[in-house]
């Protein structure tokens, strides 16, 4: 594996595709034991966790289990610490279920903070969060998600849906942020 170049910014390989592959493999398999029997309500987080939700939700294939899209937008000018607002809304009625909502990152936890907030107020029975990964320095709010990929220091990422303005989502690998 080569190092990328995105906006002069060198990258270079942090996580291979097959280990991306076998830890969700991983977790799909605590999932299906975890719910088997609640018939769960994946929530996918948009733009960044579409590569990993896809993954996840067919690792679960052994239960009962649904998938909806969620896209979530920072306002303007405020970065990562800014209100986030819901640009394309839920349809599914959540009372009474079980929703796991799946993220690409888990990094100030602000957006995930008040993406729980606000589903709260459908009164589900619970609210679980997967990420496929977890910046624990970074955090920023009580934030605690049940199924985590990879743990990793607070670097900037990209690949495998994560992104830099836009760009790199469709890597299969996963970067770092090469510091020189
Ligand atoms: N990379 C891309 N997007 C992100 C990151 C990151 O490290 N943290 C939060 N959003
Ligand atoms: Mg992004």
């Amino acid at each position: 594996m080569k190092e990328v170049i995105y906006e002069g910014l060198t990258f270079e390989p942090y996580i291979t595709s097959d280990r991306i592959q076998t830890r969700v493999q991983e977790l799909g398999k605590v999932i299906m034991e975890d719910c088997r029997d609640k018939n769960p309500l994946f929530l996918c987080v948009l733009n960044g966790a579409f590569a990993f939700a896809s993954d996840l939700f067919r690792a679960v294939e052994g239960i009962d289990a649904e998938i909806s899209f969620i896209r979530l937008k920072s306002y303007e000018g405020m970065g990562s610490t800014g209100k986030v607002k819901q640009v394309m809304g839920l349809g599914e009625n959540l009372k009474g279920r079980t929703v796991i909502i799946i993220e690409d990152i888990v990094d100030t936890g602000n957006t995930i903070h008040n993406l729980i907030h606000d589903l709260k107020e459908q009164d589900p029975a619970e609210i679980r969060i997967a990420t496929l990964l977890f910046k624990p320095d970074a955090l920023e709010k009580p934030v605690k998600p049940d199924y985590v990929g990879f743990e990793i220091p607070k670097k900037f990422i990209i690949g495998f849906g994560l992104d830099l303005n836009g760009k790199a989502r469709n890597l299969k690998d996963i970067y770092v942020l090469k510091e020189d």
